[in-house]
């Protein structure tokens, strides 16, 4: 772990995921903001970068933590290091996450378990490690990156929007269970976002797809303000909070159809 600063000065921020995209771009609302700054995700020069810029720009203390969210301990090596460090986490941001797009049956194994691992596991660990402390303070906020992918089914991308639909899922209990605690957590659903996710999941870069995404800085924007608020969903933008409310209300066969037609386009 990097970081010279002062952390006991002003209140901390745990961003994973935040080398780069919707990560990087909460870190700096968030740094924008006076929080001080915890930044993990695998990639070392990344986040070195990033926690220079921030260091600079808005004179926040910023921590780097090098770590791959697929391995089991990655979470309790986090809280610990930084209970041994006393450094308090008041926002805990789970955002890391990724896509693997192609036919379930050709998938490897391995990239399941990671999948699973970062985008399910990872953030429920986190969540539990950080909000025991959080609710003796009665005080804190989390936000769990979901996706708009919650509200339906993704066939070609079958692991991905089913991890999403648990996040989704679960947040929304937790929120209800910590009524009145001081502690309040957000499910941000983005729809389609201009960042690295495409080619990291091996979805090919079309034109026509790329046109219809929103900026990560504008998106980030909705879901920061929300996770403020103590909101308990957002979805980023009203065409695609227009597709989720549509995606309730006609019949699961036709949604299906739909969203099946989508990955064609895409191969
Ligand atoms: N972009 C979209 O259209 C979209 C739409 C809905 C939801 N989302 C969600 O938004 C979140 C952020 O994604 P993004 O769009 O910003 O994509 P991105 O540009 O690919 O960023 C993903 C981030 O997750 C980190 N990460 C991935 N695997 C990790 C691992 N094993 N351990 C630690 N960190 C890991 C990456 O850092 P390293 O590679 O350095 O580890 C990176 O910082 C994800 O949860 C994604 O599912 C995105």
């Amino acid at each position: 772990m990097d970081g010279t600063n002062d952390f006991n000065a002003g209140k901390t921020a745990l961003i994973t995921g935040a080398s780069r995209g919707l990560g990087y771009e909460l870190c700096r609302l968030l740094a924008e903001d006076g929080y001080n700054l915890i930044l993990i995700a695998r990639d070392r020069e990344r986040l070195r970068r990033a926690a220079d810029e921030f260091e600079k720009a808005y004179g926040v203390a910023v921590k780097t933590m090098v770590k791959d969210l697929s391995l089991p301990e990655a979470s309790r090596e986090i809280y610990e290091t930084l209970k041994q460090e006393s450094v308090q986490v008041d926002i805990l941001v789970n955002n890391a996450g990724f896509g693997m797009f192609g036919r379930f049956v050709n998938s490897d194994p391995a990239g399941v378990r990671a999948l699973l691992e970062v985008n399910i596991t990872a953030l429920t660990l986190l969540t539990r490690l950080f909000l025991k402390d959080m609710i003796s303070r009665r005080r804190g906020r989390i936000m769990n990156v979901a996706s708009l992918g919650a509200y339906q089914a993704g066939p070609f991308m079958a692991t991905y929007y089913a991890s999403k639909a648990y996040v989704l899922s679960f947040t929304e209990s937790l929120g209800n269970e910590l009524a009145g605690t001081g502690v309040t957590v957000t499910a941000f659903c983005p729809g389609r976002t201009r960042t690295e996710f495409d080619k990291t999941a091996g979805v090919k870069k079309l034109k026509w797809l790329d046109d219809c995404m929103m900026d990560a800085g504008k998106a980030a924007q909705i879901g920061y303000k929300a996770l403020m608020k103590g909101k308990r969903i957002v979805i980023s933008g009203w065409q695609n909070r227009l597709i989720a409310y549509v995606s309730r209300l006609l019949p699961r066969k036709l949604v299906n159809f739909v969203v099946m037609r989508m990955p064609e386009k895409m191969t």
